[in-house]
């Protein structure tokens, strides 16, 4: 399901800050080389993201579901100079360093690779800003154990959270990725500690911060 109608969408997209060359060239080679580039997150929402960490005065960023490098070149050529992209998969892409390595901004970012629960123990120091874009059926695990390393005044943003529509109607029972999206967003808006703006943008994004803030 498309949220939002796709000339509006390519119009708004055109007139948007675009990518640089080297996220240009990563989103290409990704669409050459992968069968799920729709994953990535694409120049809107990367447009997005850039201007949250810039609003926000991001230096420090955690993002969950690197894929091929592409969102977490985008936040680090959004960041300061002493800014880093802590950035978490299990799998690792053996072009991704490379195409991070074409642009000034990549030694921002430091890869880890593993199981991203696991890894988020092994971490220190807060992080200004949040990105949970990996297994849907632990994103609620994810905001629970990286909600004490948000800083006072971070955010997170949270992809796929409308699951190209299916989030409307109950989950069947072999589609767990749906169940937990559900699950994660009824958690989210029932908590009086936390401030949530769902985004029908892209696929669903949700900007989520702490009360007060
Ligand atoms: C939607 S993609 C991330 C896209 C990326 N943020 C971008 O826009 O360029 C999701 C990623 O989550 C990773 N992933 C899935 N389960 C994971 C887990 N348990 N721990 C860490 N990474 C996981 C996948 O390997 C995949 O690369």
């Amino acid at each position: 399901m498309k949220f939002i109608n796709p000339e509006i969408e390519t119009y708004a997209i055109d007139h948007s800050t675009k990518p640089s060359e080297a996220c240009k060239k990563l989103e290409l080679h990704t669409r050459e080389v992968e069968p799920m580039s729709r994953m990535l997150i694409g120049e809107m929402e990367g447009s997005l993201m850039a201007s949250l960490i810039k609003l926000s005065r991001a230096e420090r960023i955690l993002e969950i579901g690197t894929f091929t490098g592409y969102s977490a070149l985008v936040m680090a050529e959004a960041l300061p100079p002493n800014g880093e992209v802590v950035t978490l998969d299990i799998e690792q892409r053996d072009y991704t360093q490379s195409f991070w390595d074409q642009s000034t901004h990549g030694s921002k970012i430091r890869f880890i690779k593993g199981p991203a629960l696991e890894t988020i123990s092994t971490l220190e120091g807060k992080f200004d800003l949040i990105f949970i874009d990996a297994d849907k059926t632990n994103y609620l695990n994810y905001l629970q154990k990286t909600l004490p390393m948000l800083s006072a005044h971070g955010a997170f943003v949270i992809d796929n959270v409308l699951w190209s529509g299916k989030v409307l109607l109950p989950a069947s029972s072999d589609d767990a990725s749906t169940a937990a999206l559900q699950v994660f967003n009824d958690w989210v808006s029932s908590r009086s500690d936390l401030r949530v703006t769902m985004l029908p943008v892209r696929d669903g994004v949700s900007l989520i911060q702490k009360s007060g803030h």
